[in-house]
């Protein structure tokens, strides 16, 4: 049986880099995929089209990863950009739910059209499947808070918004990677690629639902949204894809190129053997600084101090709502938690 540290050597990290929660390493297939599609582009050796296969392919290795089927699967360039078409297609009036620590690209989209009446409104972590009560018509929320790590109960937000018959939207960007995700029972899920899928920003992937889509406009719609590309290009005729792909963005080439090895790649680790080694780590930090066991690959904790600390000795983390973030994925090893934990030693 292969093992996370099987495929260790694919990346380079330099020891202390305990941030994956603001940007991932890419792997040596990503990597060396986008210089070789850099080379190309800077002397004209190809035509677009090798590049935008890549697109294909990291739509395919998406939808395997979140149980989806690949008709269902759009691309675009970022979560906001989106969550914006979903957004437009609600009705006036519309209640939509979100954790009180949402990051704002799960926030912002719903909340521009207030001026028609779309109502946001929040609930702490904890109480979250509690207040998905009638009269919520929305819950948006992320799969792993970016702040404080907290992984979200799915299958509970699954069952309480089938119970009063609301859409359920999920921003996976902080769990797509290492998180084992299942689209069943969702109606959209949305991650940008740049964290722990391990891409270059500007390659976000979502699923939507049947039923979303058909109430939904895509606002975003350009040639590449069209049945047949290659007779979109021009002129009045609109022919839409008729599957998820007319949600797409035309898209970022280069991003793309360098996601569709490294999703690959993911696939083939194992999302949850990543899962173990990322949480196994988390929790050998958090038993070094007194915390007791947790369920997530980030661990978020007030320590005044750590991030003076932490740059002192190099370690790269984060500081996020007052508390210092730490995050661990595929290349994270014990020597980096060790690092960080004897950065904190006198504090
Ligand atoms: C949960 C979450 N969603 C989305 C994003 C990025 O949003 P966007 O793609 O709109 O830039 C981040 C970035 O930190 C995030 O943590």
């Amino acid at each position: 049986m292969t093992s996370v540290a099987d495929y260790a050597h694919l990346w380079e990290p330099q020891p202390g880099w305990l941030n994956t929660a603001s940007y991932g390493l890419p792997p040596r297939p990503g990597w060396e995929a986008m210089q070789a599609a850099l080379a190309d582009w800077r002397v004209g050796a190809t035509s677009w089209e090798p590049w935008d296969a890549s697109t294909r392919r990291a739509r395919e290795s998406f939808a395997r990863l979140v149980n989806a089927s690949a008709e269902d699967v759009f691309v675009g360039g970022t979560v906001s950009a989106a969550l914006a078409p979903i957004a437009a297609g609600l009705p006036d009036g519309a209640r939509v739910l979100v954790d009180e620590v949402e990051f704002t690209s799960n926030v912002y989209p719903w909340k521009v059209h207030e001026d028609r009446g779309i109502e946001v409104v929040s609930a702490a972590t904890d109480d979250l499947v509690a207040a998905i009560r009638p009269g919520v018509d929305v819950v948006a929320v992320s799969a792993v808070q970016s702040s404080t790590g907290a992984v979200l109960d799915l299958p509970a937000v699954v069952a309480a918004c089938q119970r009063i018959d609301a859409l359920l939207i999920v921003d996976a960007s902080q769990a797509a990677g290492w998180l084992p995700l299942d689209v069943t029972g969702l109606d959209a899920l949305v991650a940008h690629s740049y964290k722990w899928l391990m891409s270059p920003r500007g390659a976000t992937l979502g699923y939507l639902s049947p039923r979303l889509r058909e109430r939904c406009r895509p606002l975003q719609a350009g040639w590449y949204a069209g049945e047949d590309r290659h007779s979109s290009y021009y002129g009045t005729g609109m022919d839409l894809a008729s599957d998820a792909r007319r949600f797409d963005q035309s898209p970022a080439w280069f991003s793309f190129v360098a996601a569709a090895p490294t999703l690959e790649l993911l696939e083939e680790i194992g999302i949850a053997a990543i899962h173990a080694h990322n949480v196994s780590l988390a929790n050998e930090f958090r038993a070094g600084v007194g915390l007791p066991a947790g369920d997530s690959a980030i661990v978020s904790t007030r320590m005044p101090g750590a991030e003076e600390a932490f740059a002192a000795a190099g370690i790269r983390a984060a500081v996020r709502n007052g508390g210092l973030r730490v995050s661990f994925h595929v290349y994270s090893t014990s020597e980096d938690v060790q690092l960080a934990l004897k950065a904190l030693e006198r504090l």
